[in-house]
């Protein structure tokens, strides 16, 4: 059995339009004119336990939306999900025991409150035993390298902090389900990277499934057992890293340093269908299918076109990839 079911999931929002004018701010009020505006639609995945999928999408597809359903925060308009055998509509008292959630827009801590004491509260709120709690204490300690600011107010902690101790409050309970909503916005770089680690290894440790929303390519490259990506509230694609970039990554760039000097030529292959040029001071990058053209060919024609006093050759990054991706289906 999957731990995570997604059927036919949907969510309509319905929101009162408003006429512009007096008039029609009274015929409005009068008679609301409602519009439905469809967040998710159709969603159908399963995630088997010890997963990380990658829920990936713009900004607005409808991932906190679906994440919101699956946590049992909203109420799906239609379809249904179900999460370690249990609907999360339910019986949320005991479905919350199941799971972990972290948005990472905003904290579920206690402003005031010593961190350690926020985690003595959510332990009495989670029915945690004492020698459990002890353990796992220990276990996030390490993990997330709470030490040196455990006993600081939450309001004082730094945002990278912040997001260690949210991840942290998320596990006290060791659910078996992680929700991370954007886990490393706004961070700098090493706590990415701890953050990272700390993904790794809880995922390892505890055979922990996890649904993460990220707009970070490495965390998706990094973590992502699994890609699930949609737009405007669908699917579009659905498999591994390596799938997505077989399936749209037969991209490939030549980049060629100029001799000085040069600006006024233009390349051979301005204007091709699936090639891009670009052209930075002595830069010149060539993007193309390399199913459908020889690098040897460009190379060929480049250096008959140009001056050229280095090239190199780069396989196209999984960010272009996605970007692309998104062109093409808009
Ligand atoms: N409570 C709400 N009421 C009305 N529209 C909403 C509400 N929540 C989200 N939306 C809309 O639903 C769409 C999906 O939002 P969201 O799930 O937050 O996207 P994402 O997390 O992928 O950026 C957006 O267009 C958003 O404006
Ligand atoms: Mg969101």
């Amino acid at each position: 059995m999957a731990m995570i079911e997604v059927q036919h999931l949907r969510k309509n929002f319905v929101k009162t339009v408003k006429e512009p004018g007096l008039k029609g701010a009274l015929r409005s009020f009068i008679h609301p004119e409602k519009q439905t505006f469809e967040a998710v639609k159709d969603l159908t995945f399963e995630v088997p336990k010890g997963q990380i999928l990658g829920f990936i999408g713009a900004n607005g597809a409808g991932k906190s939306t679906t994440i919101k359903m699956l946590t049992g925060i909203l109420k799906p308009t239609s379809g249904f999900c179900r999460i370690n055998g249990k609907i999360p509509q339910n019986n949320r008292q005991d479905y919350v025991k199941d799971i972990g959630v972290v948005f990472g827009q905003r904290t579920q801590l206690w402003w005031d409150l010593a961190l350690q004491e926020t985690y003595t509260v959510l332990k009495e709120i989670y029915d945690v035993p004492d020698s459990l709690f002890h353990k796992r204490m220990d276990f996030l300690n390490e993990v997330l390298d709470l030490k040196e600011f455990i006993k600081d107010p939450v309001r004082t902690l730094s945002l990278g902090q912040r997001m260690r101790a949210d991840i942290a409050a998320s596990l006290l309970h060791n659910p078996k389900v992680l929700f991370l909503d954007e886990p490393t916005i706004g961070l700098d770089v090493s706590v990415k990277y701890n953050i990272r680690r700390a993904i790794t290894q809880i995922n390892q440790e505890e055979e922990t499934t996890i649904l993460l929303t990220t707009h970070d390519l490495s965390d998706i490259e990094q973590l992502c057992d699994r890609i699930f990506m949609i737009d405007r509230g669908q699917e579009i694609f659905d498999g591994t890293v390596s799938q997505l970039k077989e399936t749209f990554g037969k991209m490939k760039t030549l980049s060629f340093e100029l001799v000085p000097g040069q600006s006024h030529l233009l390349s051979h292959y301005e204007g091709l269908p699936d090639m891009s040029i670009d052209r930075q001071g002595n830069t010149l990058n060539i993007e193309f299918d390399s199913s459908r053209y020889q690098s040897a060919d460009i190379i060929k024609q480049t250096l008959s076109d140009f001056e050229v006093r280095d090239l190199k050759m780069m396989d196209t990054d999984i960010e272009d990839i996605i970007r692309r991706f998104y062109r093409k289906e808009l």
